[in-house]
């Protein structure tokens, strides 16, 4: 049947040059050859289908574990390719053919290397790079503020992004973004003062605070963030923060962002006052259409300390972050760090200077942004289909998260488990108060999860609340 099939093919007209050659060697060749063409094309129109987002349903996994039978196609394609180089060179040169394989080879080369590049080759070249270039201090410790290349490029990055240029004592490089609260924690927190976070906050910055024997208490949000005039009668009734923590970007676990009437109201209270804000930048860069409102410390650099972090913009494996604030107080934080971890990893340092230097941490975040804003696409329609009446959620703008409020009465933390035992990862909404509020909320997660999965997941948890 192989055979007859090679024959057939023999006579079409993808195969005109070698009809004279009628032995039994040329038509098998010649299928094997188109064969593995067509493999190598299907493989390569997959990726090209993904990039142009089509076949969203199928998860990317599926898509790369095909990347084998390119190989494949592209081995038998080259094989025969070369038998008919060697027996018949002037006839394969003549074929009509011949210039088109080569474009789909170079198709499927691009395609590799936009998909490779962004899953990590880029980091794998750079390592490379930093060892034959025998650059030392990629391998070495480095100094407890940060390498000072580094710390130019985050400096230029926030010019261009916040509109204002930490001075060089107005900056340091933590180890992630978590490491830079914990700094401020042991810089200024004993025990009984008083820290205010929003409520519901993330999770880790409440620990963070509670380590140092703080008295965590959360001021409420609705959907325009923090509800900085609940906080302006607080203060007017005594209430005296030493700091006050706020993520006012798309925040953990709320999705909301913080109006610019209440930022600069926020600020305002705090000279008053005389607390610290503690600016939490993780989500800024991911709003899905890139826009920012002005942030905390560009408004008022002298109350402000920021703690941004990589984690969210190029990878989380290097565990690499800042934090920026007044020149005093960074000072106290370098000599926090000093008995920390001492420095922050050098070759992440330099692996992070160098995607911004050249421009891929900002190919990295366009990309993440329409990939996040289509999940969360996904994820609120599939909610509107599916959740029972009386269920709201947050509409986000950018970030990872929406927030669930759920009919009264909904236990979510036995919800969460029921959720798990169907494959359905939530988090109750009581883990981010420091109250133990928020029963009746769920945070849900768009970001890490395979986009074909999230309408299977939304349903799965409906069908737990119906
Ligand atoms: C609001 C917020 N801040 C900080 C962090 C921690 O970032 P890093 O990984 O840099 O420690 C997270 C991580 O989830 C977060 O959500």
């Amino acid at each position: 049947m192989f055979l007859s099939f090679a024959t057939w093919l023999h006579r079409t007209p993808l195969s005109l040059l070698f009809q004279e050659n009628a032995g039994w060697l040329w038509p098998l060749c010649e299928t094997l050859h188109f064969a593995g063409l067509a493999l190598l094309i299907g493989v390569a129109g997959m990726f090209d289908l993904r990039l142009l987002g089509f076949m969203r349903r199928v998860p990317i996994s599926v898509v790369k574990g095909f990347m084998p039978w390119a190989l494949v196609g592209f081995s038998m394609n080259l094989l025969t390719g070369v038998i008919f180089l060697i027996t018949n060179p002037g006839q394969y040169f003549a074929n009509y053919t011949w210039w088109l394989k080569v474009a789909f080879l170079l198709i499927a080369g691009v395609n590799a290397l936009v998909f490779e590049t962004a899953y990590g080759k880029r980091a794998a070249a750079l390592l490379q790079e930093f060892a034959a270039a025998g650059e030392v201090s990629a391998f070495q410790y480095a100094p407890t503020q940060g390498l000072a290349g580094t710390r130019d490029a985050i400096a230029g990055r926030i010019e261009a992004l916040q509109g204002r240029r930490p001075a060089d004592d107005e900056l340091l490089i933590t180890s992630g973004g978590i490491e830079a609260l914990e700094l401020v924690g042991k810089s200024f927190l004993d025990r009984g003062d008083r820290v205010v976070v929003e409520g519901p906050t993330y999770l880790g910055a409440i620990q963070s605070f509670r380590g140092f024997e703080a008295e965590v208490g959360a001021v409420p949000m609705d959907e325009h963030g923090l509800e900085v005039e609940e906080l302006e009668r607080r203060l007017a009734d005594g209430l005296r923060p030493k700091l006050l923590y706020a993520i006012p970007d798309h925040q953990n676990p709320a999705g909301v962002s913080l109006s610019d009437e209440r930022r600069r109201l926020l600020v305002e209270l705090a000279r008053r006052h005389g607390f610290l804000i503690v600016e939490d930048v993780a989500y800024r860069e991911l709003g899905f259409d890139g826009d920012a409102l002005p942030s905390l410390w560009s408004l008022a650099p002298d109350v402000v300390v920021q703690a941004g972090t990589t984690s969210k913009t190029l990878f989380p494996g290097v565990r690499l972050g800042w934090a920026v604030g007044p020149a005093e107080i960074c000072a106290q934080l370098v000599s926090a760090k000093q008995t920390t971890d001492q420095c922050a990893t050098a070759l992440g340092q330099r692996l992070f200077e160098e995607y911004v230097r050249r421009g891929w941490i900002e190919e990295q975040l366009t990309q993440s942004r329409a990939l996040y804003r289509r999940k969360c696409g996904r994820m609120l329609a599939a909610l509107e289909r599916n959740m029972p009446a009386g269920t709201r959620w947050i509409q986000p703008q950018g970030g990872f998260f929406s927030w669930l409020t759920l009919p009264d009465g909904t236990d979510t933390v036995e919800l969460a488990r029921r959720a798990v035992e169907r494959g359905v990862g939530i988090v109750p909404g009581s883990l981010f108060y420091p109250d133990g509020r928020g029963t009746g909320n769920v945070r849900l997660s768009f970001s890490l999860v395979d986009e074909a999965l999230i309408d299977t997941g939304i349903e799965r948890l409906a069908s737990l609340l119906a």
